[in-house]
């Protein structure tokens, strides 16, 4: 690339499956700091490459926005597990307009097109995968973040289980703001930090909950930078998946970090699978750690710092 400022990547592709430009502009709303797709200009880039997300709905829509955004005759590479959504993005690009040439190597899909000079298509796959408040949920959401458009049954669980919090706390992968809305409804609660790393879902969090009291802050919760400490009181239910791959390190990093962010006697309400092993790092981080509920395959805990 002679300009690397007129690239950009989506996520992070394997290294050893496509190529990347050094200064290559970060595109993924998964990465705190990142350009959104949607605030570059048509014709604003050369080349993408592109990590498709496994969603079908999502996938089309970052596909179809990544197109949108190349230069006429601008270079798209798109990839992803042939099981994860790979075996998808010929038929995707085709559909598309665009002529692809297909490789497979390490069990991915990789998909190598140019921009075509009309994207066919292209408004009924971005309005498909935009911020939509889906029938029955009553909320700001849109495909590819967090259960979007039904609440998540571990969530409603803690929602039921929670006492009337007080004070100053946060919502650790607060999502679309689902919980927030729940700890917002006690008078009591003087600020509530909603801390989430996938953008499109503060988004629609700040979009949901219009409360002076919340404030919203696109993070990753691993890095620690810039959260807030001191707290009374943290509601979670926290990640278990990091790029389509079960993680339970990150359940367990989210854990560890509540314990950081608590002040001492401070109370971590948090709600994980059942068969998530977190009692472990609950008693190293914690004073005490109490099962409130278990229900569904979920379990609740109460733990003070
Ligand atoms: C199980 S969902 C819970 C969402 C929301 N609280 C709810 O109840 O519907 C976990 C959330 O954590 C976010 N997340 C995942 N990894 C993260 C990280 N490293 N830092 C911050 N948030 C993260 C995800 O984007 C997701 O919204």
């Amino acid at each position: 690339m002679e300009d690397a400022a007129r690239e950009g990547v989506y996520g992070a592709p394997p290294l050893e499956l496509a190529t990347v430009g050094r200064g290559a502009i970060q595109l993924s709303p998964l990465v705190p700091g990142a350009r959104a797709l949607e605030s570059l200009d048509e014709a604003a880039l050369d080349r993408i490459t592109l990590a498709a997300p496994a969603g079908t709905v999502e996938r089309r829509y970052t596909l179809a926005m990544a197109l949108a955004v190349l230069a006429p005759g601008g270079r798209l590479v798109a990839l992803a597990p042939k099981d994860k959504g790979g075996a998808r993005i010929r038929a995707d690009l085709e559909a598309f307009g665009c002529q692809v040439q297909e490789t497979a190597k390490r069990h991915h899909r990789i998909c190598a097109t140019t921009r075509p000079a009309r994207i066919e298509g292209l408004g009924a796959a971005v309005a498909a995968g935009a911020l939509q408040r889906p029938p029955g949920l009553g909320l700001w959401s849109r495909p590819g973040v967090f259960s979007w458009d039904r609440v998540d049954p571990g969530s409603a669980l803690l929602a039921s289980a929670l006492p009337a919090l007080k004070g100053e706390g946060a919502d650790l992968g607060c999502g679309i703001g689902y919980l927030a809305l729940k700890v917002l409804q006690s008078p009591a609660v003087r600020a509530l930090a909603l801390i989430d790393v996938d953008r499109r879902a503060v988004q629609a969090a700040l979009l949901n909950v219009e409360d002076d009291r919340a404030s919203c802050l696109w993070a990753d919760l691993r890095k620690a930078q810039g959260v807030p400490t001191g707290l009374d009181f943290i509601v979670m239910n926290p990640p278990f998946h990091d790029g389509g791959a079960e993680d339970r390190a990150l359940g367990q990093a989210f854990i560890r970090q509540a314990a950081q962010m608590l002040r001492k006697g401070g109370r971590c309400w948090l709600v994980a699978n059942r068969r998530l092993p977190y009692e472990a790092v609950l008693a190293e981080a914690f004073t005490s750690a109490t099962p409130r509920a278990d229900a569904g395959g979920y379990k609740v805990f109460e733990a003070v710092r």
